[in-house]
């Protein structure tokens, strides 16, 4: 701690007393995990657990005590030093009369300078302290406020190390001219671009006024204006209360392309006319959704195509959704990706889930709709290959996944970093748990039901505890002798998928069995009439039928014929290169380094990595292709590589993120 800090801390100490708030340092840790708690417990409906449920560990914010309704961002986008710099001026709700305290998260941020407005509209220096920073929740910031400020501005750095950001030099972006940067807030990485209460619990609306090189355009999670000029000075407004991991920003050579009155893609200049292409469903997309579940309700639904090295498929951010480039494949085969960042519009982005430990009230409903708007526009033999896959994944997951995390609602302390939860039970078995319930009510009701609950928690964040009150008088009770609450918690609070689970079944994946069988037995290929209709699940699924090993002769039949090594499809490639690394294939060594230097979305490429480093010399490809893949990758995944590298260097060590 410097001295200015140790200074304020005192000052800081003096003002709480003053104000009877005590000194900042007795803010609650996170919880510990609670070592009597096993995932098998029932379900705790104390009003303590209750309570319990709503604190979220992962957050120094104090939401009881005040919430930020607004903020009002001014920054500047320097691509030479790698920062934004500026401003963040909250608009408080002090709900707490006796509160004399700010708290907010911060990550690796330089804090100038704090101020309060007072009541006679004058802004007066307030005493701050920034805590040492925690290797997860970053740097608690505590700002005095001993009158109760309506309004508090901080002014701020980023580090050019943020987690939340990405900073891509001209080399690594398609045009190769401009510079490109852009945010990834969810789950806590907001903090390490604004000071914020950095908890889904607490919403805010916002403006912004951002500067950046005139040849930048900027776009944020707002009211982004397809015929802006780029002119370096730009301004937003997001008149929808969201949370923090909702806030987004990117700047690079970006150019709109329409889809229709409502939606459309952003992107660099050679990639927009393959993304208008592959998204041209789109507004169709929204259209059914709609009929499902209601308005959209955040007025146009743009996408934003990012450079290869963005680390997840999607970002639902409101309004402009963050796409990876790698569902561009040409034949709209991996477009349930649009689906399911569409559907967080109702399923995340309007009903929230209040802590990351209820994940799967967001990305378990999500991938159910996702599931339904395919079924609506690609039919169900579609739907149903998407379904086996996601349920295979569980399947191999849930061999060695703690059972502590095989549940839908997590227990305080069962997960130290949110970015770790896991996603074969947040997604696949939060959504197989809605599908068991859609069955068994029947569509009608169930949709009737998912409507409702959208409209009634509408712009609010609730746990799962909340969910099942709701749920039981609207939906269990309402339809008597359908589904018993023993059966709902079993799902909720129980690991594992229980038996009453729906049977997934595809007959495109039965011809697909078939095909690869045939071949295992005497090396004869399927019919090319066959495979000529297959779109990438069905290669996708005869790639991981495959036995663990196959002999370096099988693999270069099956590259004769279907190119797999060096395919352009990121879905084959993350099946194909685990395959032949586990068989010793050392003829893809050079398609492999190439997909792992040119590709950033971490699902792509771990498991290629996991496969590389259980051996001595894939280890030490590992390592070369790191080293020169890393500049370009994004924290996020430099993190997962790191932790995978060093697991296998030091296996006792757990590295493990
Ligand atoms: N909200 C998620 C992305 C996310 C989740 C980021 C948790 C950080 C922490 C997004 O909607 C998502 O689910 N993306 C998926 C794609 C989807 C089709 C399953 C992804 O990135 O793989
Ligand atoms: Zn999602």
């Amino acid at each position: 701690m410097n001295t200015r800090m140790r200074s304020s801390l005192l000052t800081l100490c003096l003002a709480a007393a003053l104000a009877a708030a005590g000194c900042s340092s007795e803010q609650a840790a996170p919880p510990a995990a609670d070592p009597a708690a096993t995932a098998t417990a029932a379900p705790d409906t104390t009003a303590d657990a209750k309570a319990m449920a709503e604190v979220d560990e992962y957050s120094y914010a104090e939401p009881d005590m005040v919430r930020i309704k607004d903020l009002a961002l001014e920054l500047a986008v320097d691509f030479d030093q790698r920062q934004l710099s500026g401003s963040a001026t909250y608009t408080l709700d002090w709900l707490d009369p006796e509160a004399g305290r700010l708290t907010l998260d911060t990550r690796d941020l330089t804090i100038e300078k704090v101020v309060g407005e007072r009541a006679d509209g004058k802004w007066d220096d307030l005493t701050f302290v920034v805590d040492d920073a925690d290797d997860v929740l970053g740097s608690k910031l505590t700002i005095a406020a001993p009158e109760r400020n309506p309004r508090i501005r901080v002014t701020y750095t980023t580090s050019p190390e943020a987690s939340g950001l990405q900073w891509l030099t001209p080399a690594m972006t398609e045009g190769g001219r401009t510079p490109f940067m852009f945010s990834q807030s969810q789950q806590i990485h907001a903090r390490s671009w604004v000071p914020l209460q950095d908890t889904p619990r607490v919403r805010f609306t916002y403006t912004a006024h951002v500067t950046a090189p005139k040849d930048a355009m900027v776009l944020m999670s707002a009211d982004n204006d397809p015929a802006a000029a780029r002119d370096g000075d730009y301004s937003f407004t997001m008149p929808q209360p969201i949370p923090s991991y909702l806030l987004a920003i990117a700047a690079g050579d970006l150019v709109f392309k329409p889809i229709s009155g409502r939606s459309g893609v952003w992107a660099e200049p050679a990639a927009v006319d393959k993304s208008v292409a592959e998204f041209a469903d789109t507004e169709k997309m929204i259209q059914v959704t709609e009929k499902l579940y209601g308005p959209y309700r955040w007025e146009r639904y743009d996408m934003l195509v990012l450079p290869p090295s963005f680390p997840y498929g999607g970002m639902e951010n409101p309004r402009l959704s963050f796409i990876t480039p790698t569902v561009i494949v040409g034949d709209k085969s991996l477009v349930s990706l649009i689906a399911h960042e569409l559907a967080h519009s109702w399923s995340g982005n309007l009903v929230t889930f209040s802590t990351p430990k209820d994940g799967w009230l967001n990305e378990g409903f999500t991938s159910y709709v996702e599931n339904r708007i395919v079924e609506e526009l690609y039919g169900k033999a579609q739907a149903d290959m998407e379904n086996v896959i996601a349920r295979n994944e569980l399947a191999a997951e849930y061999r060695e996944l703690d059972p502590k995390l095989q549940v839908l609602a997590l227990r305080p302390g069962a997960l130290s970093d949110p970015d770790g939860a896991s996603s074969a039970t947040v997604y696949t078995k939060g959504a197989w748990f809605l599908q068991f319930l859609e069955q068994r009510f029947g569509r009608e009701d169930f949709d009737a039901f998912l409507r409702d609950y959208f409209d009634h928690f509408a712009f609010q964040s609730i746990p799962t505890t909340k969910f099942l009150e709701y749920l039981q008088p609207n939906l269990i009770d309402k339809y008597p002798g359908k589904v018993t609450m023993a059966e709902v918690e079993q799902w909720v609070y129980e690991p594992g998928v229980p038996d009453s689970a729906p049977k997934t079944e595809s007959a495109r994946f039965d011809a697909v069995d078939a095909a690869r069988k045939a071949w295992l037995a005497d090396g004869t290929l399927p019919d090319k009439a066959l495979t000529d209709g297959w779109v990438t699940q069905e290669w996708v699924h005869f790639i991981e039928g495959m036995p663990e090993k196959l002999d370096t002769e099988q693999l270069a039949a099956l590259d004769a014929a279907y190119q797999f090594t060096g395919t352009p499809n990121g879905e084959i490639a993350q099946r194909w290169y685990p395959l032949a690394v586990r068989s010793g294939y050392a003829e893809a060594n050079d398609a492999i380094a190439a997909f792992l230097e040119r590709i950033g979305r971490r699902k792509l490429i771990m498991p290629t990595y996991e496969a590389l480093v259980k051996t001595p010399e894939g280890l030490q490809l590992a390592e070369t292709v790191f080293a020169s893949a890393r500049p370009g990758y994004h924290p996020i995944t430099t993190g997962s590589v790191e932790a995978v590298i060093a697991k296998a260097r030091t296996p006792d060590a757990d590295g493990a993120k």
